[in-house]
């Protein structure tokens, strides 16, 4: 399936304030809502409608309205930076949470939390800003599958070659939606140029 590289010229405004280091946490807050808006927007392009007969103040009109439920599923904790854009345009969006932590030394992604809403027949979205090597993806798009989901897109806000590889080798239906692909990996498993430990950038640890 495609990989879609966000291109809209916020993003790139907004994406270079995330990379800087010396933003603060509130900003990359802000910043990260930003362009998980953009993203959200993108990520539900080809989302399903369907007729609907209204009545407008003047006349009878058919219009088109969302035919499937869709569900958000930020993968702990750093894509809760990503869950608000969603819950501003999707107000009926149902959550689930994924929480995964990779190891700091094999970068090996542990999965500690799991809880999500009936799958079966939603668009489910899974949200993690940071595509690295590609384990949390792979793995979460697993336990999503295992729940129920047929229907899944991955967005996240960076991604790294090597990361994109091994999501649609695990999984080569799902489609990504990213912010950037970057360069590559470095020997820590971290994405360069990057923008760093999203989660502890986000969260200020
Ligand atoms: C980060 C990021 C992804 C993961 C990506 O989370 O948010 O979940 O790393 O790396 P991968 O593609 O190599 O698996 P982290 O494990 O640092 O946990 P956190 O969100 O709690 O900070
Ligand atoms: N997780 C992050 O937060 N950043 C990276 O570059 C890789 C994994």
């Amino acid at each position: 399936m495609p990989l879609h590289v966000l291109n809209h010229p916020l993003g790139a405004h907004v994406l270079t304030h995330l990379r800087d280091k010396t933003t603060k946490p509130a900003l990359f807050r802000t910043l990260s809502y930003q362009i998980g808006l953009l993203l959200a927007l993108e990520a539900t392009r080809d989302l399903a409608t369907e007729d609907k007969s209204i009545e407008t103040p003047l006349e009878t009109m058919t219009g088109r309205v969302l035919a499937k439920p869709l569900a958000v599923v930020p993968i702990l904790r750093a894509g809760l930076g990503m869950l608000q854009p969603f819950h501003d345009i999707f107000p009926d969006v149902a959550v689930g949470y994924v929480g995964l932590e990779r190891d700091h030394t094999t970068a090996v992604a542990r999965n500690y939390y799991c809880k999500l809403p009936p799958l079966a027949g939603t668009r489910v979205v899974i949200v993690d800003p940071m595509l690295a090597t590609g384990g949390s993806a792979a793995h979460a798009i697993k336990v999503i599958k295992e729940a129920g989901g047929t229907e899944i897109v991955f967005v996240c806000i960076v991604a790294s070659p090597e990361g994109v590889a091994v999501v649609h080798q695990e999984h080569p239906e799902i489609a990504i939606y990213t912010g950037s692909l970057d360069r590559q990996l470095n020997d820590k498993k971290y994405i360069l140029p990057g923008l760093g430990d999203f989660g502890d950038r986000l969260y200020g640890t």
